[in-house]
């Protein structure tokens, strides 16, 4: 299944994303001229960052919208369009570096392969995703609301992959990877806006609502924002139950 993403939209609502995800290029400690990959690059503003540190940075994204969007912004960088699960790079990398992304790749094993393959030895991945427990609220009031609204709920249509700590540090040790670090912790997310929850879902429920009419994922939208609200909205602000997997991992 193909997710279609609208790069202006993210840009303009969601930039938390890559906003958080800035402590973790402190992680990935980017040295002058190091060669990096950064799969599932988004708008590119992470690839930006590192760049802006000295190292020779490309990114990648199975999104063409988000690369189109990305290559505006910083004509500069290299962007190409690529799928992580067929990934072939004609040349290894220092290090490979991921936000927000991986649990949005079905094909994990493939993926942390294909991650392997394209680092040298000695390289290191450095990489935060939703890991275990990441939107629980949000996906429960997702099938509620489906459920409660008489919808059916399709469970293919789930798109993401959330690990616990266990399952994500033997997937990289099976190819061979030495794990130096790896945590899962809560990271409750502010949404921007009174609309914050509504936006969220508009963004990113496409997958699992595909099958139903714009009444229906309106009804949907309200519906969440009502069950929701007791536990995720406080002060007129929204916050979603995010939790990181977080993790260092180095091709011996
Ligand atoms: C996340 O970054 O954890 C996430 C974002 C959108 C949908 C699901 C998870």
């Amino acid at each position: 299944m193909t997710t279609i993403w609208n790069a202006s939209l993210y840009d303009q609502k969601h930039d938390f994303v890559s906003k958080f995800g800035g402590s973790l290029v402190d992680l990935l400690a980017p040295q002058k001229k190091e060669s990096i990959l950064d799969v599932g690059c988004g708008t590119g503003d992470l690839v930006h960052e590192i760049a802006a540190l000295g190292a020779h940075v490309q990114g990648i994204d199975a999104s063409n919208d988000m690369i189109i969007g990305a290559q505006q912004k910083y004509p500069d960088i290299t962007f190409h369009t690529m799928d992580a699960t067929v990934l072939h790079m004609t040349k290894q990398f220092d290090a490979v570096f991921s936000n927000a992304a991986l649990h949005w790749m079905k094909q994990q094993d493939k993926v942390i392969q294909n991650i392997y393959s394209a680092l040298k030895q000695g390289g290191r991945f450095v990489a935060e995703m939703g890991g275990h427990g990441n939107i629980s609220s949000i996906v429960w009031a997702l099938e509620k609301s489906m459920e409660e609204l008489k919808l059916s709920y399709i469970e293919e249509y789930f798109p993401w992959y959330f690990p616990t700590l266990e399952e994500y540090q033997s997937k990289l040790e099976d190819v061979g990877f030495t794990v130096e670090m790896i945590t899962l912790y809560e990271r409750p997310t502010p949404l921007q806006g009174e609309d914050g929850l509504h936006n969220w879902l508009v963004m990113f429920s496409n997958n699992m609502l595909q099958h139903l009419s714009e009444t229906e994922k309106e009804q949907i939208y309200d519906k969440c924002e009502e069950l929701l609200k007791p536990k995720l909205y406080q002060d007129h602000q929204w916050i979603a139950d995010y939790c990181r997997l977080r993790f260092v991992a180095i091709k011996k």
